[in-house]
């Protein structure tokens, strides 16, 4: 827990990242994780995953935008991005952060970005997927997810295991018949709030699998678990086959670049695999991210930056 703090606390540190940000392409540790910086770099990645039968969910990297000119610049990448998924005939959809879409310059002007962004990928026969972010966007980003599903009724939303409220959220979401992503939760979050120790999460997540499952048992939920856990994939998988839910009625998601012999093992016992595929120039805070999860990450850019200063 100390050192997933400390990650996250030098993740909001510019000097820190920017000496991350300057070396991470160029040293190739971030390769591992970020699928490149152009558009061209990534569709390139995403072709062999889906010759292999994955599907993907592009993101392009960032997040906080704060004008309505970036905004509407982000909104124009991924309606693209969506038109080069159907020109290439690429199997997947489009993941989008409501900060990056101008949340903060106000939540109307959001919603109507997120709105038209859902009707092109409906005229397009695409989903979206909607990241949930911290706490403090919980609430704006389930109002306007519901409005989205209820218009264009092809929209996912993540959910997070370390939420105390995540249980009556998904009480709340069934009703419109979505995809929830069920995360464990990435962002730092207050004890009154959120648990704190991975048991506690863990066991909230298998929880969360349940209710989501039964929900797929009833048609009401279509359920995408979203972790490399290999504990939390097995418990997926038991209550999918306990609750009699086919495997074309749920899914599993993961990173692009982590656990990849988790990917092709869950792949290989029949489940639908999609990954999550980041990409652009803004993925500092991102990848920080990334190593809080697993610190012996750190390990690896250590030696990367090590190996430059000895060279
Ligand atoms: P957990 O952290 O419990 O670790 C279990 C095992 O997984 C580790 O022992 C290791 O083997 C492996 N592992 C986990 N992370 C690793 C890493 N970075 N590098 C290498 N191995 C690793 N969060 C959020 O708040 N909002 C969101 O919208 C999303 N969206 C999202 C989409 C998808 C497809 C995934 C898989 C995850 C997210 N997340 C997210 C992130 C999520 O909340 C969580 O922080 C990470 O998935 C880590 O939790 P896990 O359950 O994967 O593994």
């Amino acid at each position: 827990m100390l050192a997933r703090d400390f990650i996250l606390w030098l993740s909001t540190k510019p000097s820190v990242t920017n000496m991350i940000a300057r070396r991470g392409m160029k040293n190739g540790f971030a390769r591992r994780f970020i699928a490149g910086e152009t558009l061209e770099e990534v569709l390139t990645a995403c072709a062999s995953l889906c010759t292999e039968g994955r599907t993907i969910s592009l993101n392009h990297l960032g997040e906080n935008v704060s004008t309505e000119a970036a905004a509407n610049k982000v909104f124009e990448t991924y309606v693209h991005l969506l038109e080069q998924l159907h020109d290439r005939k690429l199997p997947g959809n489009i993941s989008i952060k409501l900060t990056q879409l101008g949340l903060a310059v106000g939540r109307e002007f959001c919603e109507n970005l997120a709105h038209q962004i859902a009707r092109r990928a409906h005229e397009l026969h695409r989903t979206i997927e909607i990241d949930m972010e911290g706490s403090a966007y919980t609430d704006v980003t389930l109002d306007i997810f519901e409005a989205v599903q209820r218009a264009s009724a092809n929209a996912a939303l993540a959910i997070q295991a370390y939420l105390y409220r995540s249980e009556n959220d998904l009480k709340r979401l069934e009703p419109l018949r979505p995809k929830i992503r069920l995360v464990k939760g990435a962002y730092r979050e207050p004890k009154n709030i959120a648990f704190q120790e991975k048991s506690a999460v863990d066991a909230n997540f298998k929880r969360l699998t349940t209710q989501l499952m039964e929900g797929a048992a009833r048609g009401t939920f279509f359920p995408a678990i979203g972790s490399h856990d290999p504990a939390m994939a097995a418990y997926a998988q038991a209550e999918a086959a306990r609750l009699h839910v086919p495997q074309d009625k749920y899914e599993f998601q993961m990173l692009y670049g982590i656990r990849r012999d988790l990917q092709d093992q869950v792949f290989r016992e029949g489940n639908p695999v999609q990954v999550y595929v980041s990409f652009g120039t803004d993925w500092c805070p991102w990848f920080m991210r990334r190593l809080a999860e697993r610190p012996a990450n750190c390990w690896f850019v250590l030696r990367s930056l090590l190996a430059e200063r000895k060279a």
